[in-house]
């Protein structure tokens, strides 16, 4: 453990099994030290590495993160451009390290409109990572929550199920997350309080916890106060405590 680490104590935590977050705050976080917008997101990607390792360290097994709604889109033509290079270089860069970490690279979302060569370097990832077991880390991109539901309602129609046969199982089983649990706790930096269409189907008993942390500083720390949060929740899945 290197030398500035705070110790954390986990030992009375349930860690959570997957951590869904919606990385929000990089602009305001860029404006308050009156840089550009694209440095908010690149001190918003040398983040997700730290709390990678964090995921890691407190034994989360899935972390799900938020990093191009199908929205985002509208943003302005240069800041998409800076996304989609930040993202290109945290594969070309970050990869390897990853692959020797033992994390297994998904995608949520669709590739098509991404360019031919960002898709090429994800479906690497994926290939390159696809037997690591000690983090699965989605990657939400070029994902909406209403646009996933679509697609998994146009490829069931595609398939001929018949509306009696439909099952939420069956219904996971089309989604972008098929195979994979529902997400325990949805993280959202930046003091937001919206879901903005991400994961609504698979979050519909996840634990929120908004935190006013902009995104590049949600470190290890704040995660663990997450964690520690999230062990005071009560779940109760629509029914009465015992
Ligand atoms: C929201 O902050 C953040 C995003 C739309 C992009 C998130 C992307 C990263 C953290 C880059 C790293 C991602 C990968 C997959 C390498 P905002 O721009 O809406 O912030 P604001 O609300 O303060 O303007």
């Amino acid at each position: 453990m290197a030398a500035d680490k705070k110790p954390l104590d986990l030992s009375s935590l349930v860690i959570p099994q997957h951590v869904a977050i919606i990385m929000d705050g990089n602009g305001r976080w860029a404006r308050r030290r009156g840089l550009p917008r694209a440095a908010g997101h690149r001190a918003g990607a040398e983040n997700l590495r730290r709390i990678i390792n964090a995921c890691v360290e407190f034994g989360i097994k899935i972390l799900t993160i938020y990093a191009f709604s199908t929205e985002n889109w509208g943003r302005p033509e240069q800041e998409i451009k800076a996304l989609m290079k930040i993202f290109a270089r945290v594969l070309d860069q970050e990869i390897d390290d990853l692959h020797a970490q033992g994390v297994c690279l998904h995608h949520l979302g669709e590739l098509t409109g991404i360019s031919p060569s960002l898709q090429e370097k994800v479906r690497r990832a994926i290939d390159l990572t696809k037997d690591n077991d000690r983090l699965i880390l989605n990657v939400a991109f070029n994902y909406g929550g209403r646009a996933e539901i679509l697609h998994a309602v146009k490829h069931m129609v595609a398939d001929g199920i018949e509306a009696d046969d439909l099952t939420e199982e069956l219904f996971n089983s089309y989604l972008f997350t098929s195979g994979l649990p529902d997400p325990d706790m949805v993280v959202r930096t930046s003091g937001e309080l919206r879901i903005s269409n991400f994961l609504i189907w698979q979050a519909a008993y996840a634990e929120y916890y908004p935190t006013p942390a902009l995104w590049p500083d949600f470190g290890r720390e704040e995660l663990y106060e997450a964690i520690v949060a999230f062990n005071q929740r009560e779940r109760r899945y629509g029914v009465l405590p015992e």
